[in-house]
Formats: C-alpha cells, sequence, structure tokens
C-alpha cells in the first residue's frame, strides 16, 4: 500500500480531492465509490470549489454510496443520501440518474442488495473507491466479526459504532441499529482504493490495516489483499506508523 502522511485533515482533504480529479480528468466517465461521515466533508468542499474554478466536469461520472442507514428515509437529515446531495452533489454538475445510494426504506432487502451489485457491474465496475475508516477498522459498514458478508448487504452495526455516530443525533437511541453497505468484496473489486484518516482515534485502525495479520476482526486488513491502494492520513492518523 502507498502511505501518504500529510500535516493536517485539510492537507489530506486537499490530497484526496486532487487525486479524484485528476481520476476524473484522465478518464470523465468514471465511476467512484464514495463514502460518508465527517472525514470525506473537507475533501467533497475541495471538489466543489475545483468544480467551480472549472477544473473538473462531473457530467458524465457515475457514483455509488458505499452505505446507507436502514429505515431512514432519503430526506432524513441523517441519511447519507440527504448528506451527500446536501454536501456535495447538489453543488457540481453531476446527473441525478448518475448517483447511485442504497434505498434505507426498501421493504426488499435482498432484491435491493443485489441490483446495487448488478448497477456496479453494468457501470463496468468502481474505478476509483474513496473510504474512511472506522476506530474499530470497519469499511463502509462492514463491521469487525468473525465472517463477513462479501457483497451488500444488510449489517447490524456494534455498540462502538451506534457510539461514535450518535454524536450526529440528538441521543444514541436515535441512532439506526442496521445498515446497507457495499461487501469486502463489492470494495475489493475497484480498481483504486484510497483511505482517508484523520486524528489519533484512528492511528491504531491505520496501523492494522497496514501491517496487522489480515483477518475479519479488522475488515480493514483485507484491503492488504488489494494492489492499488492509497491511504493518506495526517499526522494524528499516523503516530504509530
Ligand atoms: P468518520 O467515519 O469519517 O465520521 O470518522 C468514518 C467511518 O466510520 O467509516
Amino acid at each position: 500500500m502507498k502511505v501518504l502522511i500529510e500535516k493536517s485533515y485539510n492537507k489530506i482533504s486537499k490530497k484526496a480531492a486532487y487525486l479524484v480529479k485528476q481520476q476524473i480528468n484522465e478518464k470523465p466517465n468514471s465511476v467512484l465509490g464514495l463514502p460518508t461521515g465527517s472525514t470525506p466533508l473537507r475533501m467533497y468542499d475541495e471538489l466543489i470549489e475545483m468544480y467551480e474554478r472549472g477544473e473538473v466536469d462531473f457530467s458524465k461520472v457515475i457514483t455509488f454510496n458505499l452505505d446507507e442507514y436502514y429505515g431512514l428515509p432519503p430526506d432524513h437529515p441523517q441519511s447519507y443520501n440527504y448528506y451527500m446531495w446536501n454536501n456535495f452533489f447538489d453543488h457540481i454538475n453531476i446527473k441525478k440518474e448518475n448517483v447511485h445510494i442504497l434505498d434505507g426504506m426498501t421493504n426488499n432487502i435482498e432484491r435491493e442488495c443485489l441490483e446495487y451489485e448488478t448497477k456496479i457491474k453494468n457501470a463496468g465496475g468502481i474505478d476509483l473507491q474513496i473510504l474512511g475508516i472506522g476506530p474499530n477498522g470497519h469499511i463502509g459498514f462492514n463491521e469487525p466479526s468473525e465472517t463477513l458478508n462479501d457483497k451488500t448487504h444488510l449489517v447490524t452495526l456494534t455498540e462502538e459504532t451506534i457510539e461514535a455516530n450518535s454524536r450526529f443525533f440528538d441521543s444514541k437511541e436515535k441512532v439506526p441499529e442496521k445498515a446497507l453497505t457495499m461487501g469486502i468484496s463489492t470494495i475489493l473489486k475497484s480498481d483504486k482504493i484510497i483511505i482517508m484518516a484523520s486524528g489519533e482515534s484512528k492511528a491504531s485502525a491505520i496501523k492494522k490495516t497496514l501491517s496487522g495479520q489480515i483477518n475479519t476482526c479488522t475488515p480493514s486488513t483485507l484491503l492488504q489483499t488489494h494492489s492499488n491502494v492509497t491511504v493518506i492520513v495526517d499526522q494524528g492518523a499516523a503516530i504509530y506508523l
């Protein structure tokens, strides 16, 4: 894995945005896999600024989001659908039909997940997948577990993730207990992967991602099996490297 250690959160955001811009400029109809959470927010701001300066054109870009809370409607302020439109898509020239986000209100989970896999395949696969990482090493909502479901599926969130994400909700009880997520093999099939992390709370997960034993109890260690991963971390997330 290629590791880029940057001085600050702003710098990792600029670096990641630059690599996304480069990908789109090389292949205007790129298929991107996109994350939510606090880490990519500044990267999305950077990309919006690049778009406004005419440096990048999203008109042919296709996107697939990594995950979505199960049971939240798309207009719920904490849904990832709302997050993506509010923080990114509404500010660039992406076509609505090119945006794909799992439907957290589906009444047929199996069909929703299967169709998502098919849509990714029909789009030609993901060219560039951008990931955040949980302090427990989860990627997407693939939580530490003895076994992992490799395709897009429904997961039960761990206490740790519910706790970590409760900062976005009025109370911990309001955090959905389940989510839909791309699976590990869905992620690993991407041509290129960028993983971003900021702050000391991610340092241990980043250390394990790079050099820990590969196992499903730290899902991010499975990235070691991929041949084109770039890890972009700030100094906080790099303290154990
Ligand atoms: P964060 O979440 O960017 O909000 O820290 C990342 C994740 O949990 O995958």
